[in-house]
């Protein structure tokens, strides 16, 4: 039975509905949504959800090992990073080898890297004159955006799109795809 943590810093809409679409899941659940930022949206919504919640900070994460701990502890087997903006480090990807998925809001590797995220991804789209954007899930390595892709979807860049309209649009495609993915990669495994 692959049990998940979630990893987000921010709105957390996309953890939401993987959340949601795992509840009730016969072989699949969501243990535990962690986050870098005390008052991210994601940890009100994992409440909400009745998962239970780990904030971190640099030393936790990257020093001591306490968030490596806290993932062992809850028995995690898969690590879903949604809107999440910290590297991750070179232990926790030892720990989890091939089981850290990452979804990017364009379609690498076009406009990712470090500091690519948010607003500034789909504005470079929009700036570079691209007719399309997407979303591209993939494995997370040691390197920003740069781990082998499992999955990507397309969507049409109009001449009217501004980085808001954008990111609407490739949201869309964030809430039709992510849980799917992440039930067919750890479906293999459960
Ligand atoms: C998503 O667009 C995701 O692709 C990106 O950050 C955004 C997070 O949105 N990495 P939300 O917090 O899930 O609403």
């Amino acid at each position: 039975m692959p049990r998940l943590a979630v990893f987000a810093s921010g709105n957390g809409s996309n953890a939401q509905r993987i959340a949601e679409y795992f509840s009730g899941h016969p072989s699949v659940s969501v243990c535990l949504v962690l986050s870098n930022k005390p008052d991210a949206f994601v940890l009100e919504r994992a409440v909400k959800l009745g998962i239970p919640t780990m904030v971190f900070n640099r030393d936790s994460f990257y020093e001591t090992g306490q968030v490596l701990e806290t993932l062992r502890s809850y028995r995690i087997d898969y690590l879903v990073l949604a809107g999440f903006l910290w590297l991750i480090p070179q232990k926790i990807i030892s720990a989890f080898p091939g089981k850290i998925l990452n979804i990017h809001p364009a379609l690498l590797p076009g406009f990712g890297g470090k500091g690519m995220y948010g607003m500034k991804v789909h504005q470079a789209v929009i700036d570079s004159g691209e007719h399309e954007s997407g979303i591209t899930i993939h494995y997370v390595d040691e390197n920003y955006d740069e781990g082998r892709i499992i999955f990507q979807a397309k969507c049409p860049v109009s001449e009217d799109d501004t980085a808001e309209s954008l990111a609407e649009k490739v949201h869309e495609l964030e809430y039709r795809w992510f849980a799917e993915v992440i039930e067919g990669v750890v479906g293999r495994d459960g």
